[in-house]
């Protein structure tokens, strides 16, 4: 044994941690330097072993065989342990079992370049009105130059055959868009079912969507009894992550958990007959989708190029999971999808800073143009509501502040137009809606540590606790977010007996890493809050009042889950007691219910 080969066990140790880590833990960035130098500097220490090895062989035994038996336990251990090993066989086994690794690693790298899902074929619902819904089509055309598509929607009449096609608008298709297009199907009735499909300019239905498309419109607004309903909340996916092989490389893991589920609901709306027990009944309508669709610089940087953030979406777009979800009926997946460009980006609001332009074309196309129409001409924030259910999805990216200023006070996440935005529609949902749901795809707590501290909320100190004073003066306030890779409800105090408590769920990932063994969020926050609560006492003198004075904290967590690659919450409403709305929400883990 030489210093050699105690080097080359050394490596190529680290080289398969490395590996396992990248493929199955986190696909971390450092990969792209250190795991090919990791490989070549094994590769060639083995091969200098080998060589060595053949010529001591010679020298020493000349008569010996070369492959000279070694029991199998000493085999597995050398393989697996890393104990250095002078044997050609197994150093030879070794090194095959490393390039099939390396081969793993570059598979899942640039994958997107290996499949770029050129001919993905999709259409989907994305945002519903009480009288409208808008349509996504993707129709690639590559033979025929430019074409158009027609949309053909009609009422799904159960009881008859009575409803006749109609048609619907009509959406261009081109190369330059690649060939992905939007539109909205106007005047259609409250709480209705709808069906369309496509067909070409001859009028001739096309073989996709293979069945119709099936809708439903919301409630009009004006109907006073109240709402039930439940929608799926998370964030953040990568295809084929953990890696699974090249096999696995259209499947996103959490969108197969997450139709599985939904298939396995009635599919019809059952009434809760018991209001302390959440039902499972009811079918999940909508998904939000609050960050991280693509990541488009996770494992490997494809650069700052149209095609290259196209090919993500396309990706996801083409995956057996999601297209099981947006195909399934009586589903609306939203995709405010708020942070498609590069991780932790501050835009700043220079709409010209690279990569925004060409990451926000893609982001428009798959995502953006099929949301709800933005508050303001141009934007991507919106608001929207179900019934008496109201929300707004900020778009917290595109004017964030830099990180020049060191005390971060000035900081903006919003931008001056969006958060007056925000505080007028907080005042017109004030009293009209049972419930408020706002959607940041960053955490609003401060309780998550390490970059949290600088990249969520807790880096724009004075807006969010502008932000916060206003929330805690309306009733049922919850912020939804993502990011994190972990879930955790947290519940924020206010200053005055009198405020409202806040509440919090993020969840996140939907389909990737999570953080082994580091926990960064901390349980509750060190500023408390004191109320002044008055208690009434019993004494043999006559009843007394005194004041019991209280040091609650003005964030705690309720429930912290940081563990699993696929995590979604599903939040179930019912207004129908508008004295007594209720909210549940259930989380799930990889599959299986996991907090209620
Ligand atoms: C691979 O072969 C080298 C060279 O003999 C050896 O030192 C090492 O322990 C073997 N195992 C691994 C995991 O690299
Ligand atoms: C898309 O392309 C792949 C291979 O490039 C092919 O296997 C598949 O059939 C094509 N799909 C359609 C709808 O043309
Ligand atoms: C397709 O449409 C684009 C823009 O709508 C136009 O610039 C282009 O000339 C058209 N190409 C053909 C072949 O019609
Ligand atoms: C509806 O159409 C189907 C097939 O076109 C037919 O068999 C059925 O009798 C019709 N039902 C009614 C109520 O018209
Ligand atoms: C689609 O193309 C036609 C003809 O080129 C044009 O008249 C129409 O305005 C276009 N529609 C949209 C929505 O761009
Ligand atoms: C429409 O019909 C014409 C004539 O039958 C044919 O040449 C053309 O290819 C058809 N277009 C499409 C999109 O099918
Ligand atoms: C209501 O919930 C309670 C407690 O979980 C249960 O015992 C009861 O059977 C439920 N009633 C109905 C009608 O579901
Ligand atoms: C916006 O970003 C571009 C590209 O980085 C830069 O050239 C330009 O000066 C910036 N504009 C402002 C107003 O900062
Ligand atoms: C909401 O309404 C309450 C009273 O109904 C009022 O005190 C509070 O300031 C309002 N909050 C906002 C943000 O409009
Ligand atoms: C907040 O209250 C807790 C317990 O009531 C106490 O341990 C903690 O020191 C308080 N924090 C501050 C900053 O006063
Ligand atoms: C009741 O009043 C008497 C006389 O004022 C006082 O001495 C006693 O401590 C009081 N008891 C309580 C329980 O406050
Ligand atoms: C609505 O909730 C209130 C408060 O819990 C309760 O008193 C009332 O009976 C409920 N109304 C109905 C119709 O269940």
């Amino acid at each position: 044994m030489t210093v050699l080969s105690y080097t080359t066990a050394i490596t190529g140790c680290l080289y398969r941690l490395f590996c396992y880590v990248f493929l199955q833990v986190v696909p971390t960035r450092l990969a792209r330097p250190y795991l090919p130098l990791l490989y070549v500097s094994h590769v060639l220490g083995l091969l200098f072993s080998i060589r060595q090895d053949k010529i001591s062989t010679k020298q020493d035994k000349p008569d010996s065989d070369k492959t000279q038996p070694i029991s199998d336990h000493r085999l597995a251990s050398t393989l697996i342990l890393c104990l250095p090993s002078i044997s050609t066989s197994v150093n030879w086994a070794n090194l095959s079992i490393n390039t099939i690794l390396l081969a793993a690693v570059i598979d899942f790298a640039i994958s997107p370049l290996l499949d770029d899902a050129s001919n993905v074929t999709f259409t989907r619902v994305g945002a519903i009105y009480p009288d409208a819904a808008k349509v996504t089509v993707r129709y690639p055309f590559p033979s025929l130059g430019n074409a158009s598509i027609n949309i053909l929607w009609r009422e799904v009449n159960l009881a008859s055959n009575e409803s006749r096609w109609q048609y619907g608008p009509k959406i261009n298709l081109t190369a330059s868009s690649d060939w992905i297009g939007t539109s909205k199907i106007e005047n259609l009735w409250p709480n209705t079912l709808y069906e369309y499909v496509l067909t070409d300019n001859n009028q001739s239905v096309l073989p996709y969507p293979h069945h119709p498309m099936q809708f439903s419109t919301f409630p009009d607004p004006r109907f006073a009894g109240g709402s039930q309903f439940r929608f799926a909340v998370s964030s953040c996916v990568t295809p084929n992550f953990p890696y699974r092989g090249p096999s696995y490389r259209k499947a996103i893991h959490g969108f197969d958990l997450l139709a599985n589920t939904i298939d396995s609901r009635p599919s019809t709306t059952q009434l809760i007959s018991n209001d302390t027990t959440p039902s499972p009944g009811l079918p999940l309508e909508f998904l939000l989708f609050l960050g991280d669709f693509i990541y488009a610089d996770v494992p490997l940087y494809m650069g700052d190029e149209r095609e290259a953030y196209r090919r993500l979406y396309r990706r996801n777009y083409r995956s057996p999971g999601l297209r099981r979800i947006y195909e399934r009926m009586r589903m609306y997946p939203n995709h405010p999808i708020l942070c498609p460009i590069i991780n932790n980006y501050m835009g700043e609001a220079n709409d010209s800073k690279p990569p925004y332009p060409n990451a926000v074309d893609a982001f428009k196309l798959y995502n953006a143009n099929v949301n709800y129409d933005p508050l303001h001409e141009g934007q991507f924030y919106y608001e929207f509501s179900r019934g008496d259910v109201a929300f707004f999805v900020m778009d917290t990216r595109r004017y964030r502040s830099g990180v020049e200023e060191p005390d971060f006070s000035s900081r903006s996440m919003l931008g001056d137009l969006q958060l007056s935005a925000l505080l007028g529609w907080l005042s017109k949902v004030n009293n009209t809606a049972a419930f408020k749901f706002v959607v940041s795809s960053v955490p609003f707590t401060t309780l998550w540590s390490h970059d949290a501290q600088v990249d969520s909320w807790a880096g724009f100190p004075k807006e969010r606790q502008l932000l916060l004073d206003a929330f805690h003066s309306v009733p049922n306030v919850i912020v939804l977010s993502g990011d994190r890779h972990e879930f955790a409800s947290i519940v924020f105090n206010g200053e005055s007996a009198e405020s409202y408590p806040v509440y919090e769920i993020s969840t996140s990932p939907l389909s990737m890493f999570y953080i082994p063994l580091v926990r960064t969020l901390a349980p509750r926050s060190q500023a408390n809050v004191t109320r002044i609560r008055e208690e009434i006492t019993i004494t043999e003198n006559g009843t007394e009042v005194v004041e019991v004075v209280e040091h609650l904290p003005k964030e705690h967590v309720l429930k912290y889950l940081p563990i699993g690659n696929s995590k979604w919450s599903e939040i179930q409403l019912d207004t129908t007691n508008a004295s007594k709305p209720l909210l549940y929400v259930e989380t799930f883990i990889d599959g299986s219910s996991a907090y209620k």
